[in-house]
Formats: C-alpha cells, sequence, structure tokens
C-alpha cells in the first residue's frame, strides 16, 4: 500500500544551534517544516545525553508547528506527563525501552499519551523488527522506524530499512515516518516504501537554504 498523504517534513532540532534556539526554530518554520523533531536522550538508553522537558516548553512557546518529541530513554513511562504537559503534540516511545519491557505496561503508556491528548508513537530500532511492533498497532497514531542506530545525528543511512518501512506500511495506515541519515535521495527512498513523515537533521541544519533542504525532501 503507498502512502496518499503529502509528505510533512520534521527537522530534527538535534543538528541545530542551540545557542540560538528560537531563532532557528523560527527559520526553520518560515522555511516551510511542517513539524519540529525534538531528540531528548538519557545517557542510558543512548550513549548520548540531550535535552529534557524544561527545553521542550521552551521550544514550545517560541514555535507554532506541532513538536515531535523522540523520548530515547529507559524509562518513558515515568516521564509521560510532563513532556506532554510540556507541550509535545506527538510524544514517541521505543518498543526497546527496559521500563515498557511488559506489553501491558507499553500498552497503558501509549494510552495514557493519549489520554493527556498527546498523540502516541512507538519508534525501533535498526536491529528491532517490525514484528515487535504488531500487538501494539491498534494504539498507534505513529511509527517512527530508525534508519540509524539512535543516539547521534550525522550518520549514514541503512539501507535495510527501507524493506522494515515497506513491511509496516502494509500493516499500518497512520503517519509513518523516518529517522536518520535523510537527504533528498534516502527520503525519496523511504517515501517511495510507503513513509510519508521525513526526519532530516543534519542535511536541513547544516544546508545553505532551510527553504532548498526542506523543498528538496518533498519533490
Ligand atoms: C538520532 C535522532 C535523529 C537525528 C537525525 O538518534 O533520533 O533525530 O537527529 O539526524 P540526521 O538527520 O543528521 O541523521
Ligand atoms: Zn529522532
Amino acid at each position: 500500500m503507498m502512502s496518499s498523504r503529502p509528505v510533512l517534513v520534521a527537522p530534527s532540532l538535534l543538528a541545530c544551534d542551540f545557542g540560538r534556539l528560537a531563532d532557528e526554530v523560527q527559520q526553520v518554520q518560515e522555511a516551510g517544516a511542517d513539524w519540529l523533531h525534538v531528540d531528548v536522550m538519557d545517557g542510558h538508553f543512548v550513549p548520548n545525553l540531550t535535552i529534557g522537558a524544561v527545553v521542550v516548553e521552551a521550544i514550545r512557546r517560541v514555535s507554532r508547528i506541532p513538536l515531535d518529541v523522540h523520548l530515547m530513554i529507559n524509562h518513558p513511562e515515568q516521564y509521560v506527563k510532563a513532556f506532554v504537559d510540556a507541550g509535545s503534540h506527538y510524544l514517541t516511545v521505543h518498543v526497546e525501552a527496559p521500563g515498557l519491557r511488559t506489553e501491558s505496561v507499553l500498552v497503558s503508556t501509549l494510552e495514557t499519551i493519549r489520554k493527556h491528548g498527546a498523540r502516541a508513537g512507538l519508534s525501533l530500532r535498526p536491529r528491532t523488527s517490525a514484528d515487535a511492533l504488531k500487538p501494539f498497532l491498534g494504539s498507534l497514531d505513529l511509527i517512527l522506524v530508525m534508519s540509524v542506530e539512535p543516539g547521534f545525528g550525522g550518520q549514514a543511512f541503512m539501507p535495510e530499512m527501507i524493506l522494515k518501512v515497506r513491511q509496516l506500511r502494509e500493516w499500518f495506515a497512520g503517519d509513518l515516518a523516518v529517522d536518520g541519515g535523510i537527504n533528498a535521495q534516502t527520503g525519496r527512498q523511504m517515501r517511495d516504501a510507503g513513509a510519508n513523515v521525513l526526519v532530516a537533521g543534519t542535511y536541513v541544519f547544516h544546508s545553505t537554504s532551510y527553504h532548498e533542504a526542506i523543498r528538496s525532501l518533498r519533490k
């Protein structure tokens, strides 16, 4: 099943100049971004440490497009309320998170996200198979397929993830996002496989024109 939805571009703020955060948010919005992707890392689930709910709240105050918050943390179930209250429109947790090891805790975490008024997303590492998401498809608004090992921006796209997207699109009619090593060429491959949301950090923020970079992802 091909996605008939228009493509949405979600620049990942991880690659922006954090010293000029409000300015970067405004510029990328003016350049045509649909969502802002925010990467939250705890130094445990992934080796890197990034930002918490206070910064999400600050981004919310200076933005006018949806915040797509990607939790790469061991215990997302303990932080749902904090991140929804901070202004997340989409809140995505990882199926591999140690705190979500049982199906019932994972389902109740997704339900809690929705109950607090956000849309619920589930992400998977490159080595996790698409099958791992099957029990949760009915509780999800969004799937986020990692096309690099989560933790850092600027890594090379893993082409094996194209098949995973194709598989998931057969099962899931909601938003199907891809994250990691996305540029005009890999973005096109992922769209052809059925993805409708392209997350891109380096490709947008290290470009000479945010507008051109975002436009090229839609072509
Ligand atoms: C990686 C993050 C990504 C990252 C993507 O763990 O989830 O959102 O910012 O960066 P690029 O687009 O540079 O691969
Ligand atoms: Zn991300």
